[in-house]
């Protein structure tokens, strides 16, 4: 484990120091940055260690309402799992490995914040598995994406093959996944795996505009539809219904859903606190 505490002289409060990601916050939206870009940001337990640590701290940090990810450099967001790292691994320390890829990134999928997946250039492997963990997408158009674990005699193993086939479909999945063959942006969004596509260099200024979009709205509201839409996924329809009726009288008890209709009868614009 790498992350270590340190005192912020300033605000004379403990915060978290990582060595291979690094955390900016600005207008309340947080921007995590996976910053190995001489090994294109390729994901070691270390770095997997420190985003789960990340995201349970971001989450929990009332300053922050929302979450960006991305890659340092220009040329990759995420490379993939560090193949250095797997090459020597036994059968069960790549079970545990998978476990441990899978559990970080159910994590970020748990988080109740939006988390939006900034794809700056290569997303491949355990990089597109991020992404696909991640609420929404929004790729640079030089973005390359695909799951290329065959080439290696592997297949995908932090959740590529559960959440690519529900996000885009069994099709696209069992395509991208049996030729392992790398995708353009315009591909990805054609088939549903990127929800935007911008030109490389206005791509941070579109993902924040989109986030800041997201965090205007009722924050209760966008956490509380997030939790419905992930319940659904993982149940039949009926049940997501159900979910979503008691979701929907719920969020009836926050001040947020009065003001909201209110600024609406009153032809003005809501003023959401988050209560
Ligand atoms: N793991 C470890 N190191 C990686 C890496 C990875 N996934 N991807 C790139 N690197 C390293 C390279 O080894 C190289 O390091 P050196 O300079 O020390 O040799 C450095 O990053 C730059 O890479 P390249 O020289 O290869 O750059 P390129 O521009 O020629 O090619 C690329 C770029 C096409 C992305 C190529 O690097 C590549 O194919 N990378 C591997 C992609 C991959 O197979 N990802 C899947 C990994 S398996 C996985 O993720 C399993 C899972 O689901 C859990």
């Amino acid at each position: 484990m790498t992350t270590e505490t340190q005192q912020d002289p300033v605000n004379d409060e403990a915060e978290l120091v990582y060595e291979h990601l690094e955390c900016d916050l600005e207008d309340g939206i947080a921007t995590l940055t996976v910053n190995r870009p001489k090994a294109l940001n390729a994901l070691n337990s270390e770095v997997l260690d420190e985003l789960r640590d990340a995201i349970v701290e971001l989450a929990i940090d009332d300053e922050v309402m929302a979450i960006m990810i991305t890659g340092a450099g220009d040329k990759a967001f995420v490379a993939g799992a560090d193949i250095s790292e797997m090459a020597d691994m036994t059968a069960f320390e790549a079970r545990d490995h998978s476990h441990l890829g899978q559990d970080v990134f159910a994590t970020i999928e748990a988080c109740p914040k939006p988390v939006i997946a900034v794809i700056n250039g290569y997303a491949l492997g355990g990089g597109l598995e991020l992404a696909l963990a991640c609420h929404l997408r929004i790729a640079s158009s030089s973005a390359m994406m695909g799951l290329p674990e065959v080439s290696l005699g592997l297949i995908p193993g932090f959740a590529g093959t559960q959440r690519l086939a529900r996000i885009a479909g069994p099709g696209v999945a069992r395509e991208w996944i049996m030729t392992g063959d790398s995708f353009s942006a315009a591909e990805a969004h054609r088939v549903g795996v990127v929800n935007r596509v911008a030109e490389p260099e206005q791509l941070m200024e579109a993902a924040t505009e989109l986030t800041k979009r997201i965090v205007s709205r009722g924050p209760l509201a966008v956490q509380t539809a997030l939790e419905v839409i992930r319940t659904g996924l993982d149940v039949g329809q009926a049940q997501g219904e159900s979910a979503e009726a008691d979701s929907f009288g719920l969020i009836f008890t926050s001040d947020d859903a009065r003001e909201g209709m209110l600024a609406f009868k009153e032809k003005r614009k809501p003023s959401f606190t988050g209560r």
